[in-house]
């Protein structure tokens, strides 16, 4: 398996809800390793850019509202197989369908507010690490 880098962020729930550690955690016993990392607050701009992909469904503005709603960590997380790694131990979108000991099977109480995001393939990856992430903070 190649190592990769991926794009990982706790969302406004899972910060205003002390999970950040806990998350954290979880990436780090399953050997992702952390190589860079920051909290910020995105505009409602900022986050419709970032989420851009899914501007024509009917979730956007709602979701675009919550993840300007308060701040969020993002993460570049290392490892062999990192992008699926992070996707399995963050769980399918739904909470109700995430797998059992998942991030949002344990967490996540809402489709919108499930707590984390990562990167879905190598493309996203780059693109989304070059969003939250200049070349002077990345290790
Ligand atoms: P998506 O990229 O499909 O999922 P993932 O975060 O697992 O890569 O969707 C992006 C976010 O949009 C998702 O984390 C939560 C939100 N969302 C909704 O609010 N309603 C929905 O029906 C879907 C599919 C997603």
């Amino acid at each position: 398996m190649v190592v990769e880098q991926t794009l990982s962020l706790i969302k406004p729930d899972g910060v205003a809800r002390g999970l950040v550690g806990e998350v954290i955690g979880r990436f780090e016993r399953a050997g992702l390793k952390l190589k860079a990392m920051k909290m910020l607050h995105l505009t409602k701009q900022q986050a419709q850019k970032f989420y851009e992909v899914h501007q024509e469904k009917k979730f956007f503005d709602s979701l675009t509202d919550f993840m300007s709603s308060g701040p969020i960590v993002a993460m570049i997380l290392e490892g062999q197989g990192a992008i699926l790694k992070n996707r399995e131990l963050m769980g399918d979108t739904d909470y109700q369908k995430a797998a059992p000991g998942t991030i949002r099977a344990d967490f996540a109480r809402d489709i919108e507010a499930n707590i984390v995001h990562g990167s879905d393939a190598p493309d996203t990856a780059e693109k989304e690490i070059n969003f939250f992430f200049n070349e002077l903070e990345r290790i």
